[in-house]
């Protein structure tokens, strides 16, 4: 079975044809710059491009990066500030008329690595995260979304969890992987403190480089690599709309 996948991200907006069979894009995915500033109207203008490069008629899946309820977004840490407020499920059927399913961008690549990549048949209760320009999370109990967990904005040591630990981050200051790391593993020990997961996923481009970091963490929690990597909001946002799960 066929499904379509849209991930709105700071810097591009990516889709693409999913085979929900096995998890995988059905050919090349198609990246369109988020245009700058990224308000609303001009984001859906381009979701709805990527979609017609592909001539795909049916739903789309849809992610966005920040908690939205009903389709409206309720917060916008590292997108445009006009989001707030905004019926994004709504101004995107406008344009994207075979109908439309929202949801968290983290909660997206979560739901694909729970059915395809490291929480398959992962019983109990699993955390993805996701290091990228923030830090996304996605809670599962048996497999189910908790939907819109927002662990990147835990406070540690007086500051924004993702401000410190986010990739990011790392980027932005410079920092070599073991620096990193202790930032990391100071985030988790936090965040341990509130949540008692059985496993912990991480995501995002630096898990491409997990190696490097992870075998530094001193968490109770085991941390395993995501396994989908880039593709993993695509291939959750094709499966959140074929199976209406999402906000
Ligand atoms: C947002 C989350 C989002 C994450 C990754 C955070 O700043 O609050 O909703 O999932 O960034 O994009």
């Amino acid at each position: 079975m066929l499904g379509f996948g849209v991930d709105i991200g700071g810097s591009g907006i990516k889709g693409c044809v999913v085979d929900l069979d096995r998890g995988e894009l059905q050919g090349e995915r198609v990246r369109i710059e988020t245009p700058q500033p990224a308000m609303p109207q001009a984001v859906y203008a381009v979701v709805s491009e990527v979609v017609s490069a592909f001539e795909w008629t049916g739903r789309v899946g849809v992610t966005f990066p920040g908690v939205l309820k009903h389709g409206v977004a309720h917060t916008a840490a590292n997108v445009d500030k006009s989001w707030l407020g905004t019926d994004v499920a709504q101004g995107l059927d406008a344009v994207l008329p075979d109908g439309v399913q929202t949801l968290n961008d983290a909660d997206a690549a979560g739901l694909a690595e729970m059915r395809y990549g490291a929480g398959r048949d992962k019983r109990g209760v699993v955390l993805m995260l996701t290091f990228g320009t923030g830090i996304g999370s996605a809670l599962f109990t048996d497999g189910v979304l908790v939907p819109n967990t927002e662990f990147g904005h835990i406070q540690v040591d007086g500051e924004d969890g993702e401000r410190r630990a986010s990739a990011s981050a790392r980027e932005r200051e410079d920092l070599s992987y073991p620096e990193w790391a202790k930032r990391v593993d100071r985030y988790l020990d936090v965040l341990e403190a509130g949540v008692w997961p059985d496993l912990i996923i991480v995501g995002g481009g630096v898990s491409k480089k997990s190696h490097k970091w992870v075998p530094l963490l001193s968490t109770r929690t085991p941390v395993v690599p995501a396994q989908l990597l880039n593709d993993a909001g695509i291939v959750g946002a094709a499966l959140a709309a074929e199976e209406r799960i999402g906000q």
